[in-house]
């Protein structure tokens, strides 16, 4: 089981190992549009855990470039243990 917390509104969520952030993500009031990492609607922060996450899609390194601390909400997945993000 991995956790998900969001950092403005304390909220925890437990989701399966391997599970993608999306649903978890948008349940909690993060926006989306293209779902397909090409338009950054859905850029969060990750504020601990980025190490959890699975690794930077092509689509990622494409639209966010060289940075070590958002990523794209509809391409990553949470591989296990806590992650605590921000939008
Ligand atoms: S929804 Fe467009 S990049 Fe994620």
């Amino acid at each position: 089981m991995a956790r998900l917390i969001f950092e403005s509104t304390e909220e925890e969520k437990d989701v399966e190992d391997g599970s993608p952030l999306a649903e978890v993500c948008e349940e909690a009031g993060v926006p989306f549009a293209c779902t397909e990492g090409v338009c950054g609607t859905c850029v969060i922060e990750v504020e601990e855990g980025m190490e959890n996450l699975s690794p930077f899609t092509q689509e990622e390194k494409d639209f966010l470039g060289e940075q070590d601390k958002e990523r794209l909400a509809c391409q990553c997945r949470i591989q296990g243990g806590c992650v605590k993000i921000k939008f």
